[in-house]
């Protein structure tokens, strides 16, 4: 969500400026920041800490702090850094150009107003060859889990309008693009709130009628609000790519009512039998927490055999961080820290583990790969994701890239594939 909303920032602001590597070069410093956790919001104040001689030695230079971490502190940061001299909020970026102009007569400008709508976004265009883009579908989040600050930095849940969305869509495909994926922080409860309602999964119906829309993904979505037509959706529409992420958070029913996730481990393993059921092969992902306040090491290890049980693919995996407003952070019974990183260890062994095992299971498979460019570790392969999402790195001539290739998975590697190019295939 926060690339998208800095592709979004540079695109509005694309009139005035262009984009330049060399911060020396720049006249807008844009810092855009996530509050998920404490230390992304402490590397936003160290950042800001060392831009203070690029700032004296160039005056003009317009410094700007935006999104998550400025919606929560706002004042406040203008008087942790003196050199600052502009914060804006999450609904603050269709107004950048009148900030930054502000900014640039010298007024140091606070923007966090938060109770109002992010308009529309305006018509798109892709850089060429884009094959891959990100469309945000709704914004903000209603759920209020007690360990999570985005409620109250995103504020309330809105959705797009349908057809705005499938014209972003179809514009990109007509532009050549292949792969979209729709952005909300909880899809599920998509086209609630709009004058014609519409569920989710007819969103994903009305997308996947866009011929040459290739792959379709979709983040995040809640494991409670999962409908059985959603779960359907994975083995009728060609486009949905055969990934799901389903956050769980928690294998602990006691944990997971602190959280206020709505759901316990027995709906999250239903969900999952469903999931597998109506399509086969699915690859899952999740996000885990440990050492929620109040976690012993029974719930903990009720976590660890969920993982196993439900065989994620992928997690991503943090360890509990307080959060200013939210109300876990009052909760007595916090985790000491050195539990947490233990835990947290333990746990990404494990996942390790399961992953390798999924990796396993694709060698000797051929794939479709959609090729993304060259490998940053070995420049002379290509890198590429299956559709159930793992990355492949393989051999194939520089002119695949941007389009769909078949290859035979040779290796399995923790974080990665291996594979062979099936020679003269490529299909877009
Ligand atoms: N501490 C640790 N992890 C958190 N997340 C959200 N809030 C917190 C927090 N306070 C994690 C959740 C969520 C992911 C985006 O970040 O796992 O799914
Ligand atoms: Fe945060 Fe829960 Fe909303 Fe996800 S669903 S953004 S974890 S409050």
């Amino acid at each position: 969500m926060n690339v998208a909303d800095s592709e979004l920032m540079a695109q509005v602001l694309g009139e005035d400026f262009d984009l330049t590597v060399r911060a020396e070069d720049a006249d807008l410093y844009l810092i855009n920041t996530c509050a998920i956790r404490r230390k992304s919001e402490e590397k936003v104040k160290s950042l800001l800490g060392s831009l203070k001689p690029l700032k004296q030695a160039h005056p003009q230079l317009i410094l700007a702090v935006g999104g998550c971490v400025a919606q929560q502190e706002g004042e406040r940061l203008l008087a942790f850094a003196p050199h600052l001299n502009l914060v804006f909020g999450t609904k603050g970026i269709y107004r950048l150009p009148e900030l930054v102009d502000r900014a640039a007569r010298g007024e140091r400008v606070v923007d966090v107003a938060l109770e109002r709508d992010l308009p529309d976004s305006p018509h798109r265009s892709w850089p060429p060859g884009t094959v891959q883009t990100m469309v945000t579908i709704m914004r903000g989040c209603d759920n209020f889990c007690s360990f999570c600050v985005v409620p109250y930095v995103r504020g309330r849940e809105t959705s797009r309008e349908p057809g705005a969305i499938v014209d972003e869509v179809a514009a990109f495909v007509a532009a050549g693009g292949l792969e979209v994926t729709l952005l909300g922080q909880n899809v599920n409860s998509y086209g609630r709130g709009l004058p014609e309602p519409i569920t989710f999964p007819q969103l994903l119906q009305r997308l996947n009628g866009l011929p040459g829309l290739n792959r379709l993904r979709f983040a995040t979505s809640h494991p409670r609000d999962l409908s059985p037509e959603l779960i359907n959706a994975f083995g009728e529409l060609h486009a949905l790519c055969e990934h799901l992420h389903l956050p769980v958070q928690s294998g602990a029913n006691r944990i997971l009512a602190r959280m206020n996730r709505g759901y316990t481990r027995e709906h999250y393993r239903e969900k999952v039998a469903s999931l597998k059921g109506a399509c086969p092969g699915i690859a899952l992902s999740t996000d885990l927490i440990v050492g929620f306040p109040g976690e012993t090491e029974a719930d903990f290890i009720q976590t660890l055999d969920l993982m196993r049980e439900a065989g994620f693919d992928q997690a991503f995996s943090f360890k509990y961080s307080p959060r200013p407003q939210t109300r876990a952070a009052t909760f007595p019974d916090q985790v000491p820290e050195d539990v947490k990183a233990e835990r947290l260890a333990r746990l990404q062994a494990l996942q390790d583990e399961l992953t390798q095992k999924a990796h396993a299971r694709l060698v000797g498979r051929e794939q479709e790969v959609l090729v993304e460019g060259r490998s940053k570790r070995s420049p002379q392969e290509l890198c590429g994701r299956l559709r159930t999402n793992q990355i492949v790195n393989f051999i194939g001539p520089r002119e695949l890239v941007g389009d769909l290739a078949r290859v035979a998975i040779t290796e399995a590697h923790p974080h990665s594939l291996k594979g062979r190019w099936v020679e003269g295939s490529a299909t877009a």
